[in-house]
């Protein structure tokens, strides 16, 4: 969703800077941009619909020079597409611009109120609310910092917020609730971002800002306020993340680099957590005592989009080894619908951004009724993984591309790890078991590798298919969210329509749809419901429809019944998904190609949905 980038420091130029940060956030999902510096007493401003090259073309040669700056990629809430809406806005004399995320619920009455003191609006968007506010206040305090402060107070909302002013040309204030906002520290200069990308070319240092705080930066320094002008301390963090991370290293695509470096993420995910020899689990951040783990009675995970079939199958993980009844909820509806919950459920919030709205909500519900919390989280310092009372990271690196493929398998992987960690504490398995278990992970990464090798062969497949219109997608046991998960990914990047079934479900109703131009995709390795998977291709060839099976290496009977094959090699059953979803991810990918489609920034999705 929206980004925004802001700089101040001893740069000669900083509309690259600014322009840069952007396009590294672009991954984010926009529909304009804009950016606003000021120069020698006047605020530069551009602002146009599309991509930013589109700004870039309308700035033409740049802008040469500036004090400090901030810039934006809008992705329309209130308001239409236009070059009007997008960002910076700016009062009614044009000396103060702001870029906001977030929105802003009590914009109608505010806007009421400011205009019957004569305010001029020039948009229909909530953020503009935030510039004559502040321009508002600024006229009886003359203090910007102080103006955006008592604006806030009256601001019902979420915000990421910068402000700039012609009459404080030195000064960045920056604000948030909501909306996350990084301030990287750098010499003598300060990049200011709603994530860390467009921060780590310049330095590894950041802070975030928590909910209600203020900063003002100039070129000597830094200081953060609350909104009642307390001080606040504030943690120096240092991103472990670097910049090639954040590039896409000679792949076309950064979605096709992430399916790549899965083995890598698997890895860096169980690394350092592993002590094979004894069979053991460690972990850093968890937080919560062995003590209170044994008293855990229930455990609710709850998560959005992929990282909610990722709970699905950290579902049957954690129930198989624990024992403990174990429930997945979407966090859109668990917050809605009077959950019952107490001081013995653990409530483990999984998401790649750390900063998904539905999720962070969820997690606040669970946490306001007495329920223990863990983090499943990627992004270091993001506002789920500072609100749990522990967690684990994925350590996946940075995930650009909007359809979510390294951090899936990566959270499976910690959900195994904590499965594995409690179900040792409280007695389920014995040490001979967790070495096996430790020793079948381990093996993952080659096997992914082998996997990968695939990918030409499964682009003359995505070739034969591309031009179907609906797909099903059929699976079962912890194979049926990757069939969810392999439907979810087709739709995402090349808008086709797919859909994810458990196998058996078919001959209820979805048997319907089945001709020659159907084509199903069938999860069908050899586990304990192999032979029912094989009956059910039975009721799809019957009936003409085209069958692309996933199976095990060594399967030679599929191949009788299935049009296509994609062979992977066998794991045990609890990390089965981990390897059928790879040519999945594949498949879509091959096919969202072909069709010419944008699968880094598919059409109308954001990376981080900071919107219920
Ligand atoms: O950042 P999160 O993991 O919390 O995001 C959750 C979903 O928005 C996300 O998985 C979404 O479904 C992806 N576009 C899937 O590819």
């Amino acid at each position: 969703m929206c980004g925004i980038v802001g700089y101040i420091g001893k740069r000669k130029d900083i509309y690259p800077v600014l322009i840069k940060g952007l396009k590294r956030l672009e991954y984010r999902g926009y529909d304009s941009a804009g950016v606003a510096i000021i120069k020698d007493g006047e605020i530069i401003s551009e602002k146009k619909i599309g991509k930013i090259k589109e700004l870039e073309k309308k700035v033409g040669k740049g802008i040469i020079g500036g004090e400090v700056g901030i810039a934006h990629t809008r992705w329309a809430t209130h308001g239409g597409v236009t070059d009007e809406n997008a960002h910076p806005h700016f009062d009614c004399n044009n000396k103060i611009a702001i870029v906001h995320n977030g929105i802003i619920e009590n914009w109608q009455t505010l806007k009421k109120l400011l205009e019957e003191e004569g305010h001029k609006f020039k948009t229909n968007t909530d953020s503009e609310i935030l510039a004559h506010l502040i321009e508002k206040y600024y006229k009886e305090v003359k203090d910007l910092a102080k103006a955006t402060r008592l604006a806030l107070k009256k601001v019902i909302g979420a915000y990421g917020l910068l402000v700039i002013s012609l009459d404080e040309p030195d000064k960045l204030v920056v604000a948030r609730k909501g909306s996350p906002v990084a301030i990287g520290i750098g010499k003598a200069e300060y990049i200011v971002a709603s994530d860390a990308t467009p921060i780590l070319e310049y330095t590894k240092k950041v802070i975030y800002l928590d909910d209600e705080e203020v900063a003002v930066i100039n070129h000597e320094g830094y200081k953060v306020v609350d909104l009642e002008n307390s001080d606040k301390e504030k943690k120096v963090n240092n991103l472990d993340w670097d910049i090639t991370m954040a590039e896409k290293m000679g792949y076309d695509t950064f979605m096709l680099k992430e399916i790549f470096e899965q083995p890598d993420s698997i890895t860096n995910t169980f690394r350092g957590r592993i002590i094979p020899e004894e069979g053991k689990i460690k972990f850093g951040g968890l937080n919560i005592s062995d003590e209170e783990l044994k008293g855990v009675k229930r455990i609710i995970i709850s998560a959005c989009g992929t990282a909610y079939y990722a709970c699905l199958i950290g579902e049957y993980i954690i129930e198989n080894l624990t024992e403990i009844p174990t429930e997945v909820e979407y966090a859109s509806e668990f917050r809605y619908k009077k959950p019952v919950i107490n001081g013995d459920c653990l409530f483990i919030a999984v998401t790649q951004s750390g900063e998904t709205t539905d999720t962070l909500f969820a997690l606040r519900e669970a946490k306001n009724l007495g329920a223990k919390t863990l983090g499943i989280c990627n992004v270091v310092g993001s506002s789920i993984a500072r609100e749990v009372d522990g967690g684990i990271y994925l350590h996946s690196g940075p995930e650009i591309g909007v359809a979510s493929t390294k951090a899936f398998t990566s959270m499976i992987v910690a959900q195994y790890l904590f499965g594995i960690y409690l179900a040792e504490l409280i007695g389920k398995v014995d040490t001979k078991q967790t070495k096996e278990l430790i020793y079948e992970l381990q093996q993952l990464p080659d096997s992914v590798r082998r996997i990968l090798t695939l990918s030409d062969e499964i682009r003359e497949i995505a070739a034969k298919y591309q031009d179907n219109r609906n797909f099903l997608y059929l699976g079962r046991g912890n194979n049926f969210p990757i069939a969810l998960e392999g439907a979810l990914k087709l739709k995402e990047i090349s808008y086709i329509h797919a859909e994810g079934y458990p196998a058996a479900e078919m001959k209820h109703g979805p048997i319907a749809l089945i001709d020659e131009n159907m084509p199903v995709v069938f999860i069908a390795t050899k586990d304990k419901v192999y032979e029912k998977i094989m009956s059910n291709m039975q009721e799809v060839k019957a009936r003409k429809g085209k069958i692309i099976a996933v199976a095990n290496e060594g399967d030679k009977e599929i191949a009788k019944i299935a049009d296509d094959v994609i062979y992977i090699p066998k794991t045990i059953d609890l990390l089965n998904p981990i390897l059928t979803v790879i040519p999945l991810q594949l498949l879509a990918y091959h096919i969202a190609q072909r069709k010419c489609c944008d699968v880094d920034k598919p059409r109308n999705l954001a990376k981080s949905v900071t919107v219920e």
